[in-house]
């Protein structure tokens, strides 16, 4: 993992007092994120009983410093058991933080409640695809959990979210992070690509972004979804010939989206191609299928997978600066 790109100026950070916290989802960002804001982590405890249903709590040794810093909750809200661990660990938290200290067996004593001062860093956010009503009757998901999330916390970042903008109006601060800058950095020095290719006009402000910061050429596809499996792409010349060649995306899924443009790449002459993305979800096989299209798969750390290169705790922390600044 690229750490030594990682620390950033700790600007608004200097003089307040953080505690970052994580359940099961996130330990792995969160202590690095920790490092990066010299403060303490805290794991919460998250655990499931036999029926799967989760069991959240604050930890004893935890409650005094919940309840005096500004908390910053690291959790994905993937998969779905991750959306309902969030929801409780923030419950828990606004509990102590409330003077709710008192349990059934009289143990510990209710107190003042303090103020605001919770945040949301979430890596990778779940249902972000289901963005719009593409069909009449649909839940909009991603704008119903952000809601879901906001009544809980004083403001929220995203990591590399799909498409910002059904987030825009919750009801408390928002930022969104990208870890692009991260991903550029690390192609540069393992990959050094001649080209980078965004597979549809949806990732054409990431991929745009990291070719600038190469200082390479740039271009995209137009894609088509038949459906989850089935991918289309209009045929587009490329000056790709002989060229070693970076496909950007938001996240990996199938693979599907990868494995189209990386046979038009090669059908043009690309000597090499690589896919890089924040989120790596590698679903159903796709690691496997992807490694017969290309040449190297780079993902960040927002969710565990074999591919994951790049730390994504700088750009989270960026986002929280720039949440709490706002
Ligand atoms: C969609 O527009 C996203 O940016 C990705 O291109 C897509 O989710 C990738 O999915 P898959 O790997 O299944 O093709």
């Amino acid at each position: 993992m690229n750490k030594s790109k990682c620390r950033i100026q700790l600007g608004w950070f200097e003089g307040t007092i953080l505690l970052v916290v994580s359940g099961s989802s996130c330990r792995h960002i969160a202590e690095e994120m920790a490092e990066i804001l010299n403060c303490e982590h805290h794991s919460l405890e998250a655990r499931r009983f036999p029926d799967s249903e989760g069991y959240f709590r604050v930890p004893e040794s935890s409650i005094n410093k919940i309840r005096s810093n500004t908390v910053i909750l690291v959790s994905n809200t993937f998969p779905d058991s991750c959306i309902v661990e969030t929801l409780m660990l923030l419950e828990a938290i606004i509990d102590v933080r409330q003077g709710n200290l008192a349990d059934i067996r009289g143990k510990g004593i209710d107190c003042e409640p303090i103020g605001p001062g919770i945040f949301l860093a979430i890596p990778y956010f779940g249902y972000s695809r289901q963005d719009k009503r593409f069909n009449q009757g649909e839940a909009v998901s991603a704008r119903a959990i952000g809601m879901l999330l906001s009544s809980k916390c004083d403001g929220i970042t995203v990591l590399d979210l799909h498409a910002p903008e059904v987030l825009e109006k919750l009801p408390v601060k928002i930022s969104f992070a990208s870890s692009m800058s991260e991903i550029a950095t690390y192609l540069q020095s393992e990959i050094n690509p001649d080209f980078i290719l965004s597979p549809d006009k949806g990732a054409i402000e990431r991929a745009s972004f990291v070719a600038e910061t190469i200082g390479c050429k740039f271009s995209y596809l137009e894609k088509t979804r038949i459906d989850a499996h089935t991918i289309v792409h209009k045929a587009k010349d490329l000056d790709v010939n002989g060229a070693i060649v970076t496909i950007v995306d938001d996240m990996i899924s199938t693979g599907g989206t990868i494995c189209r443009a990386s046979e038009a790449l090669r059908e043009q002459g690309a000597k090499a191609v690589y896919a890089a993305c924040s989120h790596g979800l590698f679903t159903g096989g796709a690691i496997s299928k992807l490694d017969q299209f290309v040449d190297g798969i780079i993902a960040s750390d927002s969710l565990k997978n074999p591919r994951s290169v790049v730390s994504s705790a700088s750009a989270l922390c960026r986002g929280i600066n720039e949440l709490i600044e706002k």
